[in-house]
């Protein structure tokens, strides 16, 4: 059984003892997992850990701003890294899933991550990989954006730099109460998992700048009709292809959204929520009306596995 406590001094003390008396860095995403491994970095090294927040133009509505302000409230400095551009062209004419995943790995930890740590005196990246990640990657499921070791990648050969993952022995349940224990507020110890390939997860075939627009927008309406419902994670899907609908009257062909609900523990597992009715029916109203070129919406009911919760 987790003893959190105990579990932030060990971890504490192996980064102190890594980095000694020199400098990492670490990207923050405001998820519970790069959060705890923020505070836990705090606490080992404080100024000697840069933490900086990736905007990759893929992230969810206000993201950036509110996570900057949450750590700059509980005494942490995160310094935005505007790298939307090169993230966009990265994933131009990029359709397979498992490319896109590969686009957004390469750009992350070699272009941005490796200009950074170039220009910085750190030699180690702080990262929050956790053990569903691993698994997922090495039995080949999805690949998980943050995991390299254990696919017999060298971090130090391939970017130059070393990785230290204190939380790689925890699933998500075991991460959300260290989270608790370092002192995080429940808008991050709850929050529901996010994929580390952000919205990019979400759209179906090639993701644009209009793309995810258009999900990030059925994101907002999604998250906020959903929220009362406390389910392990839900979020809005942007499909290829498109359907006839109406609108006005007139022939509209346009853009589907899949609504995913699930329940779960650790997320090895899961089951789509038993959505009231009234809600998924006005969720669905809301989004045809508010999300411009949408006009269907659907429920997807498959359990995790076959299914998995993320599209891509
Ligand atoms: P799947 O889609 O594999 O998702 O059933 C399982 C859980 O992991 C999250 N997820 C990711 N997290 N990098 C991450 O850090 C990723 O590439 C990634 N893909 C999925 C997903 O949100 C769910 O909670």
């Amino acid at each position: 059984k987790l003893n959190s406590r105990l579990f932030i001094a060990e971890k504490v003390r192996d980064i102190d003892r890594a980095v000694k008396s020199g400098f990492a860095i670490n990207a923050l995403s405001g998820g519970v997992d790069s959060s705890a491994v923020t505070m836990l970095g705090h606490k080992a090294l404080g100024k000697r850990l840069k933490t900086y927040f990736i905007d990759n133009g893929i992230m969810r509505r206000n993201e950036p701003r509110q996570i900057v302000l949450l750590f700059k409230r509980l005494g942490v400095t995160v310094d935005i890294i505007d790298a939307k551009e090169k993230f966009f062209k990265a994933l131009k004419g990029v359709t397979d899933p498992e490319e896109k995943r590969e686009a957004i790995t390469r750009t992350f930890y070699k272009d941005v991550f490796g200009s950074l740590v170039r220009n910085s005196k750190a030699k180690y990246l702080l990262q929050g990989t956790i053990l569903t990640d691993v698994d997922e990657t090495v039995a080949g499921i999805k690949r998980q954006h943050n995991v390299f070791k254990q696919l017999g990648i060298d971090p130090q050969k391939a970017f130059g730099y070393k990785i230290l993952e204190p939380l790689v022995q925890l699933r998500k349940d075991g991460v959300r109460k260290v989270a608790q224990a370092l002192g995080l507020p429940p808008s991050v110890f709850s929050r529901m998992p996010f994929p580390g390939p952000a919205l990019a997860a979400r759209v179906i075939g090639e993701v644009t700048p209009e793309k995810i627009e258009m999900v990030r927008h059925a994101t907002a309406i999604t998250e906020e009709a959903l929220v009362s419902q406390k389910a392990f994670q839900c979020m809005a899907i942007l499909h290829n292809d498109r359907v006839t609908g109406i609108r006005d009257g007139r022939r509209d062909f346009g853009m589907q959204i899949e609504i995913r609900c699930w329940d779960s523990i650790d997320a090895r597992k899961a089951e789509p929520t038993r959505l009231p009715y009234e809600i998924l029916s006005l969720l669905a109203r809301r989004i045809v009306t508010e999300v411009p070129g949408v006009v269907s919406v659907t429920y997807n009911i498959t359990p995790k596995p076959p299914s998995t919760m993320e599209a891509i």
